[in-house]
């Protein structure tokens, strides 16, 4: 299963990425978190990307490009992948299939969460992660279950991304208006676009996403 999740940010493409990571046994790429790597290694990559992430643009296309095909050559995208942050452009997609192309491969959905911007800026503003095992939270729509202790792995530091301010939000969302939304029409004339109510619970997100990607190939890993 070859899957690309589309949505501004917010929308809740790695929240859903992660779920269907474990059902499906594919792999989340993100090229934010990859970006993000690249930033804390301090590479000439990260030192590129550090000033356009925190002003909401969008990193060049070529770096991203290269970046991800070389990520899809990687042994754990042999059964299907899931493709959060990219393409973001339509140069991107158009570097996408060729790249799948050469790789004999094809896409089999790309799923759109549809969110309103007001909630978006609402989801962005309160987000943060354990510092250890990066498990996402929301100071309320999804705090710890002991305050400051991390559900997942206990652990007590938590982060937040430097890209999530006001500002900087309201920059990336228009980088989405601009740049991204243009692939809505490019995937819904493949006939693979599919569009999801992102402002729904994520339980319920997820139950929709998976009725698209099971009316396509039948069987989920886990159930
Ligand atoms: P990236 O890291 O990809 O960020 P983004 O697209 O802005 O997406 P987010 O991670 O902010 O949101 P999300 O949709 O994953 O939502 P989440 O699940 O976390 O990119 C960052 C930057 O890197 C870009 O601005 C750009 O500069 C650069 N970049 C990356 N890829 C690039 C590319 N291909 N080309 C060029 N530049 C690139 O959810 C958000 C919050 O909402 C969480 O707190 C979550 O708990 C909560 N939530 C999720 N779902 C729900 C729900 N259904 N109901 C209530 N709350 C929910």
């Amino acid at each position: 299963m070859n899957l690309i999740l589309l949505g501004p940010p917010g929308a809740g493409k790695g929240t859903q990425a992660k779920s269907l990571e474990t059902i499906y046994g594919i792999s989340q790429i993100s090229t934010g978190d990859m970006l993000r790597a690249e930033v804390a290694a301090g590479s000439p990559v990260g030192l590129e990307a550090k000033a356009i992430m925190q002003s909401g643009g969008l990193v060049p296309d070529e770096i991203l490009i290269r970046m991800l095909a070389s990520r899809l050559q990687a042994d754990d995208c042999k059964h299907g992948f899931i493709l959060d942050g990219f393409p973001r452009t339509v140069v991107q997609a158009g570097a996408l299939d060729e790249l799948l192309r050469a790789q004999g491969k094809t896409l089999d959905a790309v799923v759109e969460l549809k969110v309103d911007e007001a909630v978006l800026v609402g989801r962005i503003s309160g987000r943060f992660a354990c510092a250890s095992c990066n498990a996402g939270y929301h100071d309320t729509a999804k705090p710890p279950k002991t305050e400051g202790v991390c559900d997942t792995c206990g652990g007590t530091e938590f982060t937040r991304r430097a890209d999530d301010n006001a500002e900087t939000v309201q920059a990336r969302l228009a980088a989405y208006n601009r740049q991204t939304a243009p692939l809505l029409p490019y995937y819904a004339a493949h006939g693979i676009l599919a569009t999801v109510d992102g402002m729904a619970a994520p339980e319920a997100v997820l139950t929709a996403i998976r009725q698209i990607l099971d009316a396509k190939a039948p069987k989920a890993m886990v159930d």
